[in-house]
This record gives structure tokens, sequence and C-alpha cells, in this order.
């Protein structure tokens, strides 16, 4: 790759949506490294997954895989690498780990925790199923492999609301996001599916940002001048901005969304990545207000994945004790087999 294939790819990705804005010259310093990591991933036999929240010069550079976090889980079960550099947060290392015990599983982010991963642990699993034996367990893919291996199923956001709805049981405990499970009581009334079901109070420091005045008072100023806004958000927001949204999925459901439909006026309530990725792909189109930045995921760089390639810290290895890994291998599992039934 060269700097100006690169600056081509970038130049219409708003400043306001990267922590580094692409000027020739950035691309210019930027692709000695691309093409630095693109040689050690043939030498290593290693392929690059990456989650489209990360900085575009990965996605763009050196990404083998990209996609949601349900599409990048698929991906890593077929994986025929040795090693699987996953530029994204840690469960979705431990993901890759989970349904590849033997390969090297690298994440190359020194702050790759999530704050739905980090709101409960196994322990309080556990001690949640005494209270409510009955219960289905159905787990965010945002949970550790611990959390995973104390819960009978897990969801991403692309497959949530049809596997609680498949699911034989009527007594469902979600966790850890309340404003998803909020967000699954509504959809699942608008199904006409009658379901009880407990939530656990953890959140999306990025998603529960937005809010529906802020949707209102951009709609409202654009019909002024008679034009329409089209409103997508991920079902990490909040219900209230669920309701007011023309569109709601996963960031792969998003991308698809924008591909099949020519709108023009876009607010897309997601992190900066995925409307980066769309700025630069669809140039026509306006992306409208600023989007939030997630740290953990902006923690993933050019120079930690090479880092990882050439001589990983002890850190970015995810390895997972057998007990626990075969446990979230059982729960991960269910989800692909749930999510394939019609
Ligand atoms: P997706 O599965 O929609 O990519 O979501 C992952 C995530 O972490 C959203 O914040
Ligand atoms: Fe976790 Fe939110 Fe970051 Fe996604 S955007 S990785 S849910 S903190």
């Amino acid at each position: 790759m060269t700097g100006s294939q690169l600056y081509e790819a970038m130049k219409n990705i708003s400043p306001a949506a990267v922590v580094q804005p692409y000027t020739t010259q950035t691309c210019e310093r930027l692709v000695p490294l691309i093409n630095r990591i693109n040689e050690l991933k043939k030498e290593k036999n290693a392929v690059v997954l990456a989650h489209y929240y990360v900085s575009p010069e990965i996605v763009a550079g050196v990404a083998d895989y990209v996609g949601d976090s349900y599409k990048l889980a698929l991906d890593a079960r077929q994986v025929e690498a040795d090693t699987i550099v996953f530029a994204a947060v840690r469960f979705m290392g431990e993901t890759a780990k989970i349904l590849n015990p033997t390969k090297t599983v690298l994440v190359p982010g020194h702050d790759s925790g999530c704050s739905l991963a980090e709101a409960i642990d196994a322990q309080t699993v556990r001690k949640l199923r005494v209270q409510y034996p009955e219960h289905t367990f159905v787990c965010y893919i945002n949970t550790t492999a611990g959390v995973k291996a104390d819960c009978d199923v897990c969801v991403t956001s692309s497959n949530v609301y049809d596997i609680i709805e498949r699911l034989p049981s009527d007594k469902i405990f979600f966790l850890p996001d309340l404003l998803m499970g909020q967000n699954i009581i509504r959809e699942m009334t608008r199904r006409g599916i009658h379901k009880s079901i407990e939530l656990y109070d953890g959140n999306c420091y990025v998603h529960k940002e937005y809010d529906g005045a802020l949707i209102d008072a951009v709609r409202m100023s654009h019909q002024i001048v008679g034009e329409d806004v089209t409103v997508i958000a991920h079902p990490e927001c909040r219900p209230e901005v669920v309701a007011k949204s023309d569109f709601t999925g996963s960031t792969s459901q998003m991308t698809a969304f924008l591909e099949s439909s020519p709108v023009r006026n876009v607010m897309l309530l997601t992190e900066c990545g995925l409307n980066a990725g769309m700025q630069a792909r669809f140039p026509e189109r306006r992306f409208i207000g600023s989007c939030n930045m997630c740290r953990y995921m902006k923690s993933n760089t050019l120079s930690s994945i090479l880092q990882a390639l050439e001589n990983p810290a002890p850190a970015m290895h995810v390895d997972i004790e057998e007990a626990v890994r075969s446990g979230a291998e059982r729960c991960i599992s269910a989800m692909f087999r749930y999510a394939a039934k019609r």
C-alpha cells in the first residue's frame, strides 16, 4: 500500500470521528507500519480480525476480517492461520480462543476492557442462579469467558431478539446490559411474545450517552428546511433512543441498512469507528452530529498490532483455563444453534 492509496481511502472521514485526522502526511507515516504488519502476518501465518470500532487505518490497512461481534465469532471459528490478532476488546479475543484452544490469540489493545464485560463476574452469576433457579440465563457476548461458562446461552446484538423469542423457556434472566434488556422487553411485547424477563444493571458507557431529546432537536431543525434525517441506533442505546430510531441493529446490520437504503442525512448512534467507516464509503451522504468513542476499542493502534506480531507483551496473550473454556464454548455453541434455527 502507498501513502496516496491510504489517503484516498481516508480523505472523506471527518476529524470528529477519529483519534487522528488523515492528511497526506499522516497517511505517508502510517504506510510503513501497515506494510510491515502485512509482511509479518505472512511470515508468522497470522491473521488480523478487527471490529468496526477500531481506527480506520487498521480496518483499511491490515484487517483480514472485519465485522460485528457475531460475524467475527463465525470468522474466528473457521480461520486456519496459527495466530489470531484480534484488534477489538478482550471478550472478543476470548471468544476466538474459546473456539480455537490450540491457536495463539493476541489482543493488542493496552486497555482492552469493556464497561459491559466488567459489569458482572462469574461468582455473581452463580449467586443469581441460586436466586432464580427456574430461569434460563442468557448473557450478552460482551461478557468474560467465566460468565459465559455459568450461563446457558449467549447472544449478540445481531441475534438477541430472535434467540430470546426461540428459547423454549418463558423465564429469562438477561445480563449484563440493562438498556439492551429493556429493548428486549419492548421488542418481545411488539412481537406478541410473553416471557418474564429479569435484568441486571450494566451498561455500555458509550451508547448510554445518546438521548431522545437530541434526536428530536436534529429532526426538528431539518424539518424547518424541508429535509429528513434517518436515525440508526445500536440496541445498547436507551429504549427511548431505539423507539425514536428508524432502524436498530448490530454494527454489521447498520452497515447493511446503509448499503441498501440510499438515505442522505444520517444520524448514526453508535461508536465513532462505524461513523468513520461509513463516511469513507459514502462520501455523498451527510453523517450528522457527533459520535462517541470507546476508549477500549481505540487502544488498538498499528504500533500495538506490530508489537503483538513481533514480540507480544504477556498481557496481550489470551489464555483460558480449560474448565472455563469448555463451559463458555457450550454457551457460545448454544448461540450458534439458536441463531441458525428458523
Ligand atoms: P456489535 O456486535 O453490534 O458489533 O456490537 C459490539 C459492541 O461492543 C457494541 O458496543
Ligand atoms: Fe464495550 Fe461499549 Fe466499548 Fe462496545 S462500545 S466494547 S459495549 S464499552
